[in-house]
């Protein structure tokens, strides 16, 4: 459920037309309501209410904005971190460093350096190798690194392949079956308090089977673990649940989600982390757009062309993903089109033979469920600039992102006086 609706023929964020957005921040833009995250938050909160020692720390990766990371710290998360920009984002958006867990197959020294500096809660370990190195680093300063070891359970998470990390042939965690001699190395190292397992398979995933599939797999690998003489107090069982992007598509609930985990786990004595990311962000935003033109087709429908691109939205592009698409004011009237952004390439394609409200030049529209993954991998491509985002609370709105437009980005080039 989101706070996206129609009052009187006119899409509302929250108490805010969209309409009004439009005009005083202009298009495209995207725009957050502060009592959807709020509502996703406490319900997926609400799904663990079995689970007795947790921590939820939202995947900052599917959406690292400032205000949006604020409103979760107030709701209680922490945060999952795959860079050292993030890892500041948190701190930045006031998240306590003990519920900052680092995750990532690639950090770098800097990197370990700068989660050692914050005193962040768990490094989530991704080779034997990243193991000696931040043993190494914590020990030169005579601490002791809290972490997890990230298995690779070899799941087939049934999700698109660009977003599955828990098959064999994925770059992410320790093979399983390698899993237990890595431990054994890593936690006699003096520089690690390694303390349990990390595990997480994949994104938008559509079926709990998998995830039950992989906790299972990491029930016994804490069990063996435990009999080979390790301590194991906690686990974190990563993110992935999917989100309904298409009106009338269901998808696994918290609850559901909560109540698998805390049948599987439920012997396990742990204290258990979750990285949520799309299930709270996913349907607490849109990207609002106005449509430049409606241009003829050739033997297909018209080509709706609107403001927005690929460069602010590549999920369609890169994924072919589908975003429902909605007029901001529908007449009522449909119509068949490909709608289209303005970037020079093929790709640049949100959706083919889409049957959607009618539109013509000048209207203003949504392509919904944006929050997750959207703004955040935007780029400037065809030096479109970067999207400005808007966070809804109520009757009031705040730009929280500015617009980068092309000269700013321009700014920061410059050609070498040798040229
Ligand atoms: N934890 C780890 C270690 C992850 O790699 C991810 C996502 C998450 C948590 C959060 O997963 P979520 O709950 O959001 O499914 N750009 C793609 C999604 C990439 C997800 C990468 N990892 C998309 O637009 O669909």
């Amino acid at each position: 459920m989101d706070h996206f609706a129609y009052r009187d023929g006119v899409l509302f964020a929250e108490d805010v037309p969209l309409p009004l957005i439009a005009e005083e921040v202009g298009t495209p833009v995207y725009v957050y309501s502060r009592a959807t995250l709020e509502r996703h938050a406490r319900v997926f909160t609400e799904g663990l209410a079995d689970v007795p020692k947790k921590l939820i720390a939202f995947a900052v990766k599917s959406n690292p904005n400032l205000a949006v990371l604020n409103v979760l710290q107030r709701a209680g998360f922490g945060a999952d971190v795959v860079s050292g920009g993030e890892l500041r984002r948190a701190l930045a958006a006031g998240m306590a460093p003990e519920m900052i867990v680092f995750s990532g197959v690639g950090k770098t020294r800097a990197e370990l350096q700068l989660g050692l500096d914050e005193r962040i809660g768990q490094f989530n370990i991704e080779s034997r190798e990243e193991g000696r190195e931040l043993a190494e680093l914590a020990a030169e300063r005579g601490e002791r690194a809290p972490a997890c070891l990230r298995i690779n359970p070899d799941v087939d998470a049934k999700t698109h392949a660009k977003i599955s990390t828990g098959k064999a042939e994925n770059k992410f965690g320790i093979p399983l079956v390698h899993a237990r001699e890595a431990y054994a190395e890593l936690a006699a190292l003096e520089g690690l308090d390694l303390r349990g397992v990390a595990v997480h398979i994949g994104s938008q995933l559509s079926d709990l089977e998998p995830l039950e599939t992989a906790f299972g797999k990491i029930g016994e690998l804490v069990e063996d673990l435990r009999a080979a003489g390790h301590t194991v107090t906690h686990v974190d069982l990563g993110g992935g649940l999917g989100v309904p992007y298409k009106a009338g598509e269901t998808m696994p609930s918290p609850a559901e989600y909560g109540e698998m985990v805390a049948r599987v786990t439920r012997d396990w004595g742990v204290h258990l982390t979750f990285e949520p990311g799309r299930v709270i962000a996913g349907n607490a935003g849109v990207l609002l757009t106005r449509v430049v033109r409606v241009k003829r087709g050739g033997n297909g429908p018209p080509f709706v062309i609107v403001d927005a691109a690929m460069n602010d939205l590549a999920r369609p592009a890169l994924y072919g993903a589908w975003h429902d698409f909605d007029a901001v004011e529908p007449t009522g009237e449909r119509m068949t089109a490909n709608i289209v952004g303005p970037i020079c390439e093929t790709g640049d394609t949100f959706a083919r033979d889409r049957e959607c409200d009618a539109l013509q030049s000048g209207d203003l529209a949504v392509f919904r469920t944006a929050g997750a993954y959207g703004a955040t991998m935007a780029s400037s491509y065809n030096s479109r600039g970067f999207v400005a985002e808007v966070l809804v609370d109520g009757d009031r709105y705040a730009v929280v992102a500015d617009r980068i437009d092309a000269g700013a980005i321009m700014d920061a080039e410059r050609v070498p006086d040798w040229l």
